[in-house]
């Protein structure tokens, strides 16, 4: 026990107030998660200046709930960890000054954390023997990136998107044939019901860069569909809609993760992020890992979409590799993988 390390983590970045306590990086001894999702709903996306507020009201209880359920005090923590960046400036701020306060408090040391290294780490919980070197591929409402993760705490980024992030057209899309916030499981259950191959969506590619996403141009030629079928007044079948719309993303990113798998000879795949838990992804990537020989690894759906138990899982290789952060730790929304 002595040699345990036990993190308490803080994620605040977008609309979820999360905390959980992570004994040696994989063993979540509690994970809570207060989502606000039901509150933004009502508007149709995420309002920053209602998310920082309801993380004010939240943080302080569900750390409280996260020792509580992990049977362990303060006293018991090795150190604190946060989500310092990117997101939502007012959010991340709520939880680094909660993390720095609790920190200070206890004598603990401070970890501050990215929160697509939380991502990515969230597939060492469930999957002990996955060690770097791996390839992944992160997608979720606000990030779509392609990552050589070389080892622990060292990424490199192999393409991103270059406009909107995958989750953020499943939530566009998912509005426009009014199935509400936040759009991707909706998509994902209701394309269940529909034909894949129904309507021919493009599969953007980007000019001179291989592992580079476009999602904009396919969000487009989705409204344009809809709008041109209601201009003549004729009825589409939801269903076969999105459907179309979802094979078309899950083709390009299967293909793209494939594509950087034969380049750099990664033996293991991992996904992750809030799209990560979506079905037709999960069983796309498995099939494609298969036909080559990969080892597929993905979280549980719970812990794809934002939750601090991978932030914890994150912090515990950083810990080990003696990172530590000053308490001028400051929110950083655009914060970029690698950077510290
Ligand atoms: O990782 P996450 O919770 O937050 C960010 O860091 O952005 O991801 C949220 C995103 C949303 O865009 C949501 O629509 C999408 O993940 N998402 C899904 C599914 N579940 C969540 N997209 C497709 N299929 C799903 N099953
Ligand atoms: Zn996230």
């Amino acid at each position: 026990m002595e040699d345990d390390v036990l993190i308490l983590a803080i994620e605040s970045s977008c609309d979820e107030t999360a905390a959980a306590v992570v004994k040696n990086g994989r063993i979540v001894l509690s994970n809570i998660i207060s989502s606000q999702i039901a509150l933004h709903t009502l508007y149709g996306g995420v309002v920053p200046e209602i998310a920082s507020r309801k993380h004010m009201e939240q943080v302080i209880q569900v750390v409280d709930e996260a020792l509580k359920e992990a049977k362990v005090t303060l006293d018991d923590i090795t150190a604190i960890a946060v989500t310092y960046g990117p997101g939502l400036v007012g959010a991340l701020l709520v939880g680094v000054a909660a993390a720095k306060a609790i920190a200070f408090a206890a004598g603990k040391p401070l970890i501050g954390v990215h929160h697509i290294e939380g991502h990515i780490s969230a597939n060492y919980i469930e999957n002990k023997e996955l060690e770097p070197p791996f390839g992944c591929l992160v997608v979720s409402g606000g990030h779509t990136h392609l990552v050589n993760v070389a080892d622990y705490g060292k990424y490199e980024i192999l393409g991103k998107t270059r406009d909107d992030a995958a989750g953020e057209a499943f939530d566009k899309v998912a509005r426009a044939v009014g199935l509400g916030y936040p759009g991707g499981p909706k998509i994902d259950k209701l394309a269940k019901e529909g034909n894949p191959d129904a309507i021919e969506f493009p599969r953007a590619k980007v000019a001179g860069s291989e592992y580079d996403f476009s999602f904009s141009g396919l969000k487009s030629s989705v409204l344009n569909y809809i709008n041109k079928c209601e201009m003549k007044k004729e009825a589409f079948d939801r269903a076969d809609l999105v459907a179309s719309f979802q094979n078309a993303v899950v083709d390009v990113l299967v293909t793209h993760a494939i594509h950087a798998c034969r380049e750099y000879n990664f033996e293991k795949f991992a996904i992750a992020g809030g799209v990560a838990s979506n079905s037709a992804l999960r069983s796309a990537m498995s099939k494609a890992c298969e036909d080559n020989g990969i080892k597929f690894y993905h979280p549980s759906p719970i812990l794809c979409t934002d939750n601090a138990a991978m932030i914890g899982a994150a912090a515990y290789y950083e810990y080990k590799a003696g990172v530590r952060s000053s308490w001028d730790l400051n929110a950083v929304p655009n914060l970029k993988l690698g950077e510290k």
